[in-house]
This record gives structure tokens, sequence and C-alpha cells, in this order.
């Protein structure tokens, strides 16, 4: 088959990069975690005691991926791999609202559509199908319950060592998707050609199944 590239897209802990990893790897592809670009940008908004001129911040800011054998896409921010810092409460606490800025959204953008350039890319995140790849070859709009996505973050959290309360991760899991969906400059929705994958009471081994049906189905 000739590369592709695919865009998955949706709500807040859909399960977007965990299917996203598997399908890459199954296709020998590369997964980009766009979502990842924004927290990273976030983080260095937060270090700086949250400066309100995003022009500034972005000129000042060099971001780029690499990838380590063993743990994955690293994110490098202005020389230092910030990646580990990224599930932090405070960066997802603030992530919508600095991903909302339009330098922040050029840059991001930017970066992405160049990685994509060559194909044979998997790219999760918010607006992949209606901005960052138009042309994706495959799009793919992922839903799940806002219980069972709590519960999914829930049980991340426990295997990181973090003890949470289910009703106030669902809360943020919507307070997260509102702002996604509502905000100016390329909300969250559905591309008019992506197909929708609910994956409430699916394994993950079957959605990422469903996944590369979809693939195979490519004309
Ligand atoms: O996917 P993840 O939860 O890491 O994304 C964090 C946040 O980054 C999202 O809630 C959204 O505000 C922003 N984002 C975005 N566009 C993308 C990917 C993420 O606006 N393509």
């Amino acid at each position: 088959m000739n590369l592709i590239n695919i865009a998955l897209d949706g709500p807040a802990a859909a399960g977007k990069s965990t299917i996203a990893k598997l399908v890459a790897a199954k296709l020998a592809m590369i997964y980009v975690d766009t979502g990842a670009m924004y927290r990273a940008i976030t983080y260095k908004y937060l270090q700086q005691n949250k400066p309100e001129d995003f022009d500034k911040l972005i000129a000042s800011t060099t971001l780029s991926l690499t990838y380590d054998e063993d743990k994955g896409q690293r994110i490098i921010l202005d020389d230092n791999d910030v990646t580990d810092f990224l599930r932090e409460n405070d960066v997802t606490n603030h992530v919508s609202y600095v991903a909302s800025k339009e330098p922040v959204r050029t840059f991001a953008v930017k970066k992405q559509q160049e990685l994509a350039n060559n194909k044979g890319i998997v790219m999760d995140g918010r607006d992949i199908g209606t901005v960052v790849l138009p042309n994706a070859d495959l799009k793919v709009y992922m839903i799940a319950s806002v219980e069972e996505r709590a519960e999914r973050r829930q049980k991340d959290n426990e295997l990181r060592g973090i003890e949470s309360n289910i009703e106030q991760l669902k809360a943020e899991i919507e307070a997260r998707d509102h702002y996604d969906m509502n905000r100016e400059i390329s909300p969250l929705k559905k591309a008019d050609d992506a197909l929708t994958l609910d994956t409430t009471g699916k394994s993950i081994e079957t959605v990422t199944n469903e996944i590369l049906e979809m693939v195979n189905n490519i004309k």
C-alpha cells in the first residue's frame, strides 16, 4: 500500500493516543501526539508565570519531537526534554486556554504539517482532520461516554500512583471538551468526511482492529 496519513480526533481521554500508538506500530507508521505540543507550550507558559503576550512567548520558543526506542515520542522544548512534566494537573487544567490562542495554534499547526509532509504518520488531536491534515487518507473521530473516559483516566492515574476522584475527573474532562469545542479558532469537531468510532465498552484490541480494517478499506 502507498504511504498514507491517518488523522485521529476526538474529545479528551477518548483513548486516542493509546490506539494511535498501536495502529502506528502495526503499520510501521510514525505516531505524532499533537496534544503534547500544546502541553509543552502550556508548561512554558506556567513556568513564566502566565504571560498574556502569546506572540512573545512563541517567538522565544523552539519545539521538536524526537523518538526514543524505549520511551517513544519525546518533546524537546527550548533544548530541554519536558515530556515527563506534560501530564501534570496544572498543565492539563491550563492547556485548553493556551491552545485557544492564535500564535500558539499557528506555530503548532505549521510544525504538525511539516511532520506529515512525507506521509506515514498517525496523528491524534482535536483539529487534525479539519485543519492540520484536511487531505488525510483516513479520518477517524473517536468518542466514548464521559463515564468511561473518566474511569479510564482514573485507571491511568492509579498506574502512575496518582489518586483521583471520579466525579472530579468527569467534571474536568467535560470542562476541557466544552472549551475545546467552543473556541473561536479550529474548535474540536468531526470533519465531514471522518468516520465516527464509539469506543464505549470496547477493548483496546477491538478498537485497534476496527481502525486497521478502516485502513484496509481505503480505496
Ligand atoms: O490530547 P491531549 O489531551 O493531550 O490535548 C491537550 C489539549 O491540547 C486539548 O484539550 C486541547 O485544548 C489541545 N489540543 C488542541 N489541538 C490539538 C491537540 C490538542 O487544541 N490538535
